[in-house]
């Protein structure tokens, strides 16, 4: 499926304070959609946007991690000066993450989909990850989920196993991607 609409070069960065207005609007349109998808971990609605800029970074360098996380990278996907999408890069594994999670997730607000930039997003994680010395990263997606699996399999994820999502949805597809 595709809007048709050509592909603005998009600017894959980190959080800014400056993102503040476009930052929620992305989080309450995600948490709207059927079904609900986190645009922002340990994020809240009354949090300072500010602090949690600050948090997102220091859990970058792996610093003040909640318990059981571990260092990640929380990156924005901005088209024409508005979020677009959000890319979070985890630079470990933990139980659930070896299993369902992956070290990479990406999602895009709905009017921008079908752009390209799921996989825009997915190749500079890649590229992040290659960075740190990461060679293979695990990428996961819902059986059911057409567009992430072709974003996957575009950026050479070599398909493994399923497994069983603890929520009940449709399994997860488990893929190895080369960073190189
Ligand atoms: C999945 C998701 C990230 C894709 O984002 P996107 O920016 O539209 O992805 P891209 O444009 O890079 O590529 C998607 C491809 O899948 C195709 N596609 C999308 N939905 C599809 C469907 N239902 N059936 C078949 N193909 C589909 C698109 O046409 C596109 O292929 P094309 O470039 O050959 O036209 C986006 O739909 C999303 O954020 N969904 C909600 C959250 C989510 O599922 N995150 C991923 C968790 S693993």
């Amino acid at each position: 499926m595709t809007t048709g609409t050509q592909m603005t070069e998009p600017e894959i960065r980190h959080l800014r304070v400056g993102d503040e207005r476009s930052f929620r609007e992305a989080v309450a349109e995600a948490a709207a959609e059927v079904p609900p998808w986190p645009f922002a971990f340990g994020w809240s609605d009354g949090m300072s946007f500010s602090e949690y800029v600050e948090r997102v970074s220091a859990w970058e360098r792996g610093e003040s991690l909640p318990e059981g996380f571990v260092p990640a990278g929380y990156y924005v996907v901005v088209v024409g000066g508005e979020i677009a999408g959000r890319l979070s890069v985890r630079f470990g594994l933990n139980d659930y993450l070896a299993e369902i999670g992956g070290h990479i997730g990406y999602a895009v607000r709905t009017a921008y989909r079908g752009r390209g930039y799921a996989t825009a997003m997915l190749r500079e994680a890649l590229g992040i990850c290659a960075g740190r010395g990461m060679t293979r990263v695990l990428v996961t997606c819902h059986a059911d989920n057409a567009g992430s699996r072709k974003v996957i399999e575009r950026c050479g994820g070599v398909y493994e196993r399923s497994t069983p999502d603890p929520d009940g949805r449709a399994e997860m597809r488990r893929y190895w991607v080369t960073t190189g």
